[in-house]
């Protein structure tokens, strides 16, 4: 019986590989016209199966190709924006994704940002790096302290929940949230707010757990209404922020410092942004450690085999 072929657009950890190539023929060109659009509409017609990273734009053209062959999209992350999934559920395309296996290692990074922007890390980084460092001084690069303060957790999902126990019981900050539908009780203290202004209002540093490919939550308007001094980390999506209404703020020194892991148009970072140095700017490293991008992939790679064996698929996303 002939293996189902897998089109897989990135290098994967080599453990996730090996147990792909046990059981499928894998069709892995290993440079990036797996992933151009010729690549995904060769591999559409080609393999039976495609496994693509939360970057590569699976849309209702590529979905209605005819000759089209592949039966199942297995994403490469947990955000699916990257594909239309109303348009591959009316295809007959199932489409997974890799929840849970990520929350804490997106969460360690939201932490890590919210710390590197009221530290001022990358700043004072570059400081030293380029001698600009004169001695130890009392008044130099003074930070904000995160104990009593408030930390506003925009989308209570998941990794929102585990950023706000990190900060709640490992560094002693309030937790206001806002979600669209009711969620909790929680096993640390919070307080839901009613609107996102509600929570921008209380917020000193906010922190976005939100999917992309919706309405955009914060706006120009949005930042705005944020806490003079506040502080802004994202590892959620680029696109859920208004890019050049944050760069404006942060250059105007109305919002005081931000953290983030994604960019709307990655991987390009607006010139406005890279200008700054008072944000922390990271490559989407959220869910990059070896453990963590290998559990991603062993899953990525249940979820193709529960299909081609015809049992239940582990994480199926449905529109
Ligand atoms: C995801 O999974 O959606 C992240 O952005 C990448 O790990």
């Amino acid at each position: 019986m002939s293996r189902p072929r897998i089109h897989v657009t990135r290098q994967l950890p080599e453990a996730v590989e090996a147990r792909l190539a046990e059981r499928f023929e894998i069709n892995e060109p290993g440079d990036e016209t797996a992933h151009t659009r010729a690549g995904l509409e060769a591999a559409m017609c080609e393999a039976d199966g495609l496994l693509p990273c939360v970057t590569d734009a699976i849309d209702a053209s590529l979905l209605a190709l005819p000759g089209r062959r592949v039966q199942i999209v297995a994403n490469f992350g947990v955000g699916v924006n990257n594909i239309d999934v109303a348009a591959a559920e009316a295809a007959g395309v199932i489409v997974t994704n890799t929840p849970d296996v990520l929350t804490d290692a997106t969460a360690d990074l939201a932490m890590a940002l919210v710390l590197a922007a009221t530290r001022r890390m990358s700043e004072t980084e570059a400081i030293l790096r380029r001698g600009d460092w004169h001695g130890f001084s009392p008044t130099g690069w003074l930070g904000m302290g995160l104990q009593g303060k408030t930390l506003g957790i925009l989308g209570m999902g998941r990794i929102g929940q585990a950023t706000a126990r990190r900060a709640a019981l490992g560094f002693g900050m309030r937790i206001a949230y806002f979600n669209r539908s009711p969620v909790g009780p929680f096993d640390f203290p919070a307080e839901a707010c009613d609107s996102i202004e509600a929570l921008l209002a209380v917020s000193d540093v906010v922190s976005l757990h939100v999917p992309g490919g919706g309405p955009q939550p914060l706006t120009a308007e949005r930042i705005a209404r944020m806490k003079p001094g506040a502080y802004l980390v994202n590892t959620a999506r680029g696109d859920v922020v208004d890019e050049t209404a944050l760069a404006e703020a942060l250059a105007s020194g109305r919002l005081a410092g931000a953290g983030l892991d994604v960019f709307a148009k990655e991987p390009s970072v607006p010139d406005a942004l890279l200008a700054l140095p008072n944000v922390t700017l990271l490559p989407h490293i959220g869910s990059a450690t070896l453990e963590t991008r290998t559990a991603m992939g062993m899953l990525a790679v249940d979820n193709l085999m529960a299909h081609f064996d015809g049992a239940p698929l582990p994480s199926r996303v449905r529109s």
